[in-house]
């Protein structure tokens, strides 16, 4: 996937492991900028519209059946980990429309996730989303609003637990 990732302009480091059954549901392109030694582990999709930015640092691992959805941006930063089952997308259906859901066209608002940040399981990680460096995100929590740094959030959606201790 790297020399495919280089061949249609993208970005991409040394030591990208790609599991069986990672997917790009679209081609790369060069608004694609993938650090050294990231990880996709299996059945991850990366749904990224054409020209759509999409930025991973180094050393993050998508675990298995992740889904990386991105209309307009979405940026991760260095030693993530998005956990298995979530998803992290940019993008809402336009709802307030007389038009069929699936006609109605897509709202994006970009989604920045900091270095050292931890995704637990199955979380949706929405539209508009920045978590902020040092975060972590509890199992099956819904996320589309700002998260400080260093703090532990869960839920639906989701809200502070605490502060990470020894920071
Ligand atoms: C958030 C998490 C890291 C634990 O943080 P913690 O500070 O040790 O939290 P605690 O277990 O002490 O729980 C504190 C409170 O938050 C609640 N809580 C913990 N995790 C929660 C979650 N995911 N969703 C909702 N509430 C949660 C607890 O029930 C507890 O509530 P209470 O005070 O009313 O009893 C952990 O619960 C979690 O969700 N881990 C994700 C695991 C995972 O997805 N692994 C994937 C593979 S790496």
């Amino acid at each position: 996937m790297t020399l495919w990732i280089r061949a249609w302009g993208g970005n991409v480091g040394a030591g990208l492991t790609v599991e069986r059954g990672a997917t790009l549901r679209h081609p790369p392109s060069s608004g694609w900028d993938i650090g050294t030694a990231v990880y996709l582990g299996r059945n991850c999709i990366l749904d990224i519209q054409p020209g759509a930015v999409l930025a991973i640092g180094s050393r993050t691992k998508i675990m298995h059946f992740v889904v990386i959805g991105a209309e307009t941006r979405i940026e991760i930063g260095e030693d993530v980990q998005i956990s298995e089952f979530s998803s992290v997308r940019d993008a809402n259906h336009v709802i307030d429309s007389p038009v069929v859901i699936a006609k109605s066209g897509m709202k994006s608002s970009a989604i920045s996730i900091g270095n050292d940040v931890w995704v637990g399981r199955g979380s949706a990680v929405l539209s508009g989303a920045k978590i902020e460096s040092g975060a972590v995100v509890g199992a099956n929590s819904v996320v589309n609003k700002g998260v400080d740094s260093d703090s532990i959030v869960a839920g639906a959606p989701a809200r502070l637990l605490r502060k990470r201790q020894n920071r």
